[in-house]
């Protein structure tokens, strides 16, 4: 592993060259790197490749056909189990029943489905054919959904009539209805819909039966190559304002990221290891870390449709049993929650086969990392923090396993091939010897593959977000430090994105869903530390006198409220918490003061007033806050 570094240092472009060259190109690139146009970067750009081929037809070509590449888990405990082989005649099939819908390269494809095998299917069938996906997270609403398929201008949407989660089947087609009602979402042809739960649905002259159309369509399919530089695929994620960005991934660099973090950060042996990310699809730790990293590494890996507490918090630890599981990957949200429960849920769980356990979505303190590395690896796993983003497409920062000491709580290093900075407010780097622990801005200094090409349909946001503040960086977002021997801490977003259970949200998304209320005049959301999800939605309103003459009590109140934001984006955004006050604390130009508003919620003295235009209000806020939460 030394050895990576040393490669990489010495000549960073030619790193990337060779990583790349692992994978299967259908036509040779001879060029690495292009950052003519910076920053919308082309990587390997004269080169052609096929996603889909490189996570499916390589393997089976090369004889590893019969290898199981998905054990699937349901969460009633059905089960099922797909070798390549398998997987690689399905997705042939859905390929061409897309191609069978009109579904040309380049078109969008909404994909808005549980954790279950044809969600593979479906995001592979859309490589294959130069598709670009884009997956909605199950959990998003309605309404969440339809402003995604718009901006994008999707024609298709893959849906199922549910997912199984807490016990109950989830209605996921009933949210797509919705979100098509009314001529909206005038772009979408057709709904394939997978069937799971049985689920009654209402049927619409747009819909098609995922397994009719599979059963219709042939299971002959020659992959093309498509530019490195097609897109693969569209994500949405949280920004500062109100609407969420698509972030934009290409197809060679992409993939040649997310195989070589995968490969490297987990130690992946193919023929032995099960590998098992716990993550949903619908993230992009779902993209990189369980659909196109492992399939193109040729693993075998665990997927998991329900929560970890179905039907109680030992069903992972089970899952890890049954499957002998080597490599794990999850939140410290959840290591946070078993480490409450105690040791117990682990009792008479032989977890022996565990070797890597991996860690994401936010920082991970000491203790969790601690119980983690003890309890759940019993003192003999690697454990490795890994920190990245939506727009970085794959780990950035991580230890290597074997390749230094690692320590709880720290990210560590760069990969090989990855150059970091962190930057003070004027841009000047903040030295390692000097700085001991100073805080500053974490920057990427060097293009990298798997960054992101864009913002979906809006390229001045995409350079202003991410290029503007320090000169010819990529701005993270995220507050870092190094320590005295040049090791990295994450300190948390600096920016008005705040993370709930390693899911990103923003403040001003949650705001502008609470003004749509027709009883909310203003509306400030803060992320308050929570103990468990890392940070809660906090929000404080400012209701409307005139409407709300004959509204209920304010707990009332704070329930409609926090379901009409279940409503309007869905329940990971839901505020644990509603307050009501009269007045919010603002600078003179009318800034909200967020800072002083997390103090409050966080149950701390208020912090320095003297910027406020009126300093009474906060404590106007805090006589009234003897409120608990609204739970
Ligand atoms: C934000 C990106 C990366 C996949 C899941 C989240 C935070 C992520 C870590 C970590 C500290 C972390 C950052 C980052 N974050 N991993 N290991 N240590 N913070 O992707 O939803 O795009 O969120 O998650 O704040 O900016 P995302």
């Amino acid at each position: 592993m030394a050895n990576l570094y040393s490669q990489a240092e010495a000549d960073r472009l030619a790193f990337w060259s060779a990583q790349a060259h692992k994978l299967d190109w259908h036509k040779p690139f001879t060029q690495t790197l292009d950052w003519s146009q910076a920053p919308v970067a082309k990587w390997f750009a004269d080169g052609e490749i096929n996603a889909c081929f490189n996570a499916l037809d390589r393997h089976v070509l090369a004889g590893h056909g019969d290898r199981v590449a998905l054990l699937f888990e349901g969460e009633p405990g059905d089960t099922k189990t797909y070798t390549y082989s398998d997987l690689l005649v399905e997705t042939k099939r859905a390929a061409n029943a897309l191609l069978n819908l009109g579904i040309n390269a380049g078109d969008r494809v909404a994909i808005y489905m549980p954790m279950i095998p044809e969600t593979v299917i479906a995001i592979l069938a859309c490589a294959r054919i130069g598709a670009v996906h884009s997956v909605v997270f199950g959990g998003f609403s309605a309404d969440s959904l339809r402003s995604r398929i718009d901006d994008a201008q999707a024609k298709l949407v893959i849906t199922a009539d549910g997912g199984y989660r807490k016990g109950k089947a989830h209605a996921l087609k009933e949210a797509v209805d919705h979100a098509l009602s009314a001529e909206n979402c005038p772009t979408i042809e057709n709904v394939l819909v997978v069937k799971r739960t049985g689920t009654e649905v209402v049927w619409n002259p747009k819909d098609i039966w995922w397994h009719e159309a599979l059963a219709e369509a042939s299971a002959e399919h020659v992959a093309v190559g498509f530019d490195a530089e097609h897109p693969l695929f569209i994500l949405y994620t949280s920004g500062t304002t109100g609407k969420p960005k698509g972030i934009l991934h290409t197809t060679g660099g992409y993939l040649t990221g997310a195989s070589y973090t995968h490969k490297t950060v987990f130690d992946l042996k193919p023929e032995t290891d099960v590998y098992w990310c716990t993550a949903d699809v619908g993230w992009i730790t779902g993209h990189t870390y369980v659909i196109y990293g492992p399939l193109a590494n040729g693993a075998t890996q665990v997927i998991y449709e329900g929560t970890p507490d179905s039907p109680t918090f030992e069903r992972w630890w089970q899952i890890i049993e049954k499957y002998k599981v080597s490599i794990f990957y999850t939140a410290p949200t959840a290591i946070r929650t078993f480490m409450k429960l105690g040791k117990e849920i682990i009792e008479g769980k032989d977890l022996s086969s565990l070797r890597i356990l991996g860690s994401v979505g936010e920082p991970i303190n000491p203790e969790a990392w601690q119980w983690y590395h003890d309890v759940i690896g019993n003192s003999r796993c690697e454990i490795v923090d890994t920190w990245w983003q939506t727009e970085t497409g794959s780990i950035m920062i991580s230890p290597v396993p074997g390749a230094f000491k690692t320590k709880p709580g720290s990210a560590q290093r760069a990969l090989p091939g990855i150059k970091v900075g962190i930057v003070d407010e004027n841009g000047r780097a903040v030295e390692v010897s000097t700085a001991g622990s100073v805080a500053g801005y974490l920057t990427i200094d060097e293009p990298w593959p798997s960054m992101l090409r864009g913002v979906w349909g809006d390229h001045d946001r995409f350079v202003e977000t991410y290029w503007s503040k320090f000169t010819g960086k990529y701005f993270a977002g995220d507050g870092a430090r190094f320590d005295e021997d040049g090791d990295i801490w994450l300190l948390g977003r600096i920016d008005d994105v705040i993370k709930v259970s390693g899911h990103r949200l923003s403040t001003a998304e949650i705001e502008s869903a609470l003004v749509e209320h027709h009883w909310v005049a203003e509306a400030a959301v803060v992320g308050a530390k929570d103990e468990i999800t890392e940070q809660a939605v906090v929000a404080f309103v400012i209701l409307r006198q005139d409407e709300i003459a004959d509204a209920p009590d304010e707990e009332s109140i704070g329930k409609i409220l926090r379901a009409w934001v279940t409503e309007k984006i869905g329940a990971i955004a839901r505020p644990r918490q509603i307050m009501v006050v009269t007045e919010l604390p603002k600078t003179r130009s009318g800034k909200i003061m967020r800072r002083l508003l997390r103090d409050v919620a966080e149950g701390r003295p208020v912090g320095d007033v003297t910027t406020l235009a009126d300093s009474s209000v906060m404590t106007a806020i805090n006589d009234k806050l003897s409120l608990g939460a609204n739970d």
